[in-house]
């Protein structure tokens, strides 16, 4: 337990740290990686670059400080970054070091302001946060492993690889040591691990599994970034290098964005290759549920699943709309609202703008919050932002 005294200094450091939060955190990777290289093969080195991690990771940790009295608040939030890393395999012993160089970095930045009385405070509480973030962790690790699962990383043969269209390509992986796969739900993801060509080290991306599970193979569908920006080194790698009888590394399942069960209406909205979870969900529904299936692609030649979202939706009675944004521009609130009811299940997933704004009409429609769900692509912005959503 921290004392009162403690809890005092955090709470009232805060803003300050917020403030600096960026420049601490760069200063905090650029120094941990030069002393622990080892890490390069965890962390993407495209967010790195365009700031996105550094920010995610300064302010949830001044998120968790803030509410260091009552950590409950956050555990939503952790739930969701403990999936993400117990997927890339973040283990206990990452935890100090982390720690050490945070502190480090804080001490670098705000020189003589951070006495020793602050910087023991933040040393006491962030070994609290990473116990909570190491125990959740350990749990998410053993249910990984339960029923024929895997801890960290293991080998898949590439059994077929088919174009979607002319940006998505599925990727059929079977495990190599031909073990019977682990059930998921569907919305859940799978982390591929690779080395691209001329990398020193490795590098991770979580793709959802793209068709209902079976025992025998997980399917990914990558859509094709542009090769020239470091956002795409693992897509272009897997579109242009990796083809059948190829390995790649993959950890076990991961993720809580999945299906609630009930039987509310549900709206699934998705923008782009977004689509992924939300069809992989749709696959697994029965007959009897009020299902709408909202589709936004650019236009007609970015449009996957097509087909099998069509089938499926018929099978349901349910409804299908595409929405080419070429020509309509963005989903506006009564492109949705005929679909809305009070207690409809809203299910988003797309580019973090398209999220904003579909999570933003729902609520203009008066869909309560619990019954919004979303997944991020690309890292989290912010713990505040989640808790607001
Ligand atoms: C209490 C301490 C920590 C907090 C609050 C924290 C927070 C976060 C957050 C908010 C994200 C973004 C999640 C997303 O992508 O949606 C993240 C991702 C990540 N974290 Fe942590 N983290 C902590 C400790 C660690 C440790 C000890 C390691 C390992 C050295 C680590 C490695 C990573 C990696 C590799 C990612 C993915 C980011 C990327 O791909 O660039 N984190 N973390």
């Amino acid at each position: 337990m921290l004392s009162q005294q403690t809890i005092d200094i955090i709470k009232s450091t805060v803003p300050v740290l917020e403030k600096y939060g960026v420049t601490i955190t760069k200063t905090f990777y650029k120094n941990m990686f030069a002393e622990n290289p080892q890490l390069l093969n965890y962390f993407n080195h495209a967010n790195q670059q365009q700031g996105r991690q550094q920010t995610a990771l300064a302010n949830s940790v001044y998120a968790a400080a803030a509410h260091i009295d009552n950590l409950e608040a956050i555990v939503p939030a952790v739930m969701l970054i403990a999936h993400k890393h117990r997927a890339l395999g973040i283990l206990p012993e990452h935890y100090p070091i982390v720690g050490q160089n945070l502190l480090r970095a804080i001490k670098e930045v705000l020189g003589d302001a951070a006495t020793d009385e602050i910087i023991n405070a933040w040393a006491e509480a962030y070994g609290v946060i990473a116990d909570v973030f190491i125990s959740v962790e350990e749990d998410l690790y053993q249910k990984a492993e339960a029923n024929g699962g895997w801890r960290l990383f293991k080998p898949f043969k590439v059994a077929k690889k088919v174009a979607e269209n002319d940006e998505v390509s599925s990727f059929y992986l079977v495990p190599e040591d031909g073990q019977p796969l682990p059930e998921f739900e569907p919305g859940q993801y799978v982390t591929v691990r690779v080395k691209p060509t001329g990398s020193e080290y490795f590098a991770n991306r979580h793709y959802t599994v793209s068709q209902p599970s079976n025992n025998n193979e997980y399917r990914i569908s990558v859509k094709r970034e542009d090769e020239n920006t470091p956002a795409g080194v693992v897509s272009t790698f897997l579109h242009n290098e990796i083809n059948e009888g190829d390995t790649v590394e993959l950890s076990a399942p991961a993720g809580g964005f999945t299906l609630v069960e009930n039987n509310n209406p549900v709206l699934f909205v998705s923008g782009g290759i977004g689509v992924t979870p939300l069809n992989t969900m749709l696959q697994t529904m029965e007959l009897g549920r009020n299902v709408t299936f909202y589709q936004s692609a650019r236009n007609n030649k970015s449009v996957a699943f097509k087909e099998q979202i069509e089938k499926k939706i018929d099978e349901l009675n349910g409804t299908y709309r595409i929405h080419y944004s070429d020509e309509l521009g963005y989903i506006k609130k009564e492109d949705l609202a005929p679909f809305i009811q009070p207690n409809t299940e809203v299910y988003v997933c797309g580019p973090a703008p398209f999220m904003e704004s579909v999570i933003s009409i729902a609520k203009e429609l008066n869909v309560s919050n619990e019954n919004i769900h979303y997944e991020f692509f690309g890292p989290l912005m912010t713990v505040n932002a989640l808790q607001k959503a």
